[in-house]
């Protein structure tokens, strides 16, 4: 084996290594989500997750998981139940994302609100 491949390989080795390391720290938070289920209407939104976690307290979104360690997948209960509101209509009044997400963007004047700044293609 040349010199330069042996190096070439413990470089690998302890990328994947530091990779699995940074992996676990944040497992609790997920950095970037892509919101995709509707994909086939709309392009999927990329949620810049671990940004909004620094700012906000996690049950402003995860408002079923207060004092719980585990935070669930919005669409364990949206879209299960009539009651519940419904992410598959389009509605900026009644589509639980845009409720949330487009609501707290117009009041706090930050954040987008226009369609394909969150849709992007
Ligand atoms: C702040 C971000 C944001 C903005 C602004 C926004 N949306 Fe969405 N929208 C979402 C997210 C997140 C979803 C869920 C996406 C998914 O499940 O793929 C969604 C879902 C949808 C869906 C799928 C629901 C359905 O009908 O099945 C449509 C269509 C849609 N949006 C249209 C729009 C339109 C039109 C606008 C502008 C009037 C808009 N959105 C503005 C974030 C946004
Ligand atoms: C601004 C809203 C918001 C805040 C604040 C927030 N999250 Fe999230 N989080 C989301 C959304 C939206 C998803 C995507 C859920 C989905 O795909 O159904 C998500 C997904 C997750 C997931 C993956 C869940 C799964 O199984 O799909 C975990 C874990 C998580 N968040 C933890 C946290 C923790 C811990 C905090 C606080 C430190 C936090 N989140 C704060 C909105 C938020
Ligand atoms: C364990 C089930 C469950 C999970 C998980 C869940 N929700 Fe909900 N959500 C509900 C129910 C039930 C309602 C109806 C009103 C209520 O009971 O709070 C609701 C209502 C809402 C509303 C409407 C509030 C209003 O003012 O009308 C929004 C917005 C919302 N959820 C967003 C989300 C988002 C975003 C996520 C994921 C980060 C999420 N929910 C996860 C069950 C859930
Ligand atoms: C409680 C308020 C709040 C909620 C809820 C919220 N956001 Fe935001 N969002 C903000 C603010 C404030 C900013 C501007 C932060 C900044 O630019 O530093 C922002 C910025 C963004 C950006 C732009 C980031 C960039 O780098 O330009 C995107 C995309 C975004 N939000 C998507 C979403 C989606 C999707 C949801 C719902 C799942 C959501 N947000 C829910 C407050 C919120």
């Amino acid at each position: 084996m040349t010199r330069k491949l042996t190096i070439f390989l413990i470089a690998a080795v302890m990328a994947v290594a530091f990779m699995g390391a940074v992996a676990i720290s944040f497992a609790d938070v997920p950095e970037t989500i892509t919101i995709d289920k509707a994909q086939n209407k709309k392009p999927p939104v990329v949620f810049p997750h671990a940004a909004h976690a620094k700012d906000n307290d996690c049950t402003v979104c995860h408002h079923k998981d207060e004092g719980k360690e585990e935070k669930r997948s919005c669409f364990e209960c949206h879209g299960k139940d009539e009651n519940i509101p419904d992410p598959s209509v389009m509605s900026a009044k009644e589509n639980p994302f845009h409720i949330l997400c487009r609501e707290c963007h117009k009041e706090k004047g930050q954040g987008p609100t226009k369609c394909n700044e969150c849709h992007k293609e």
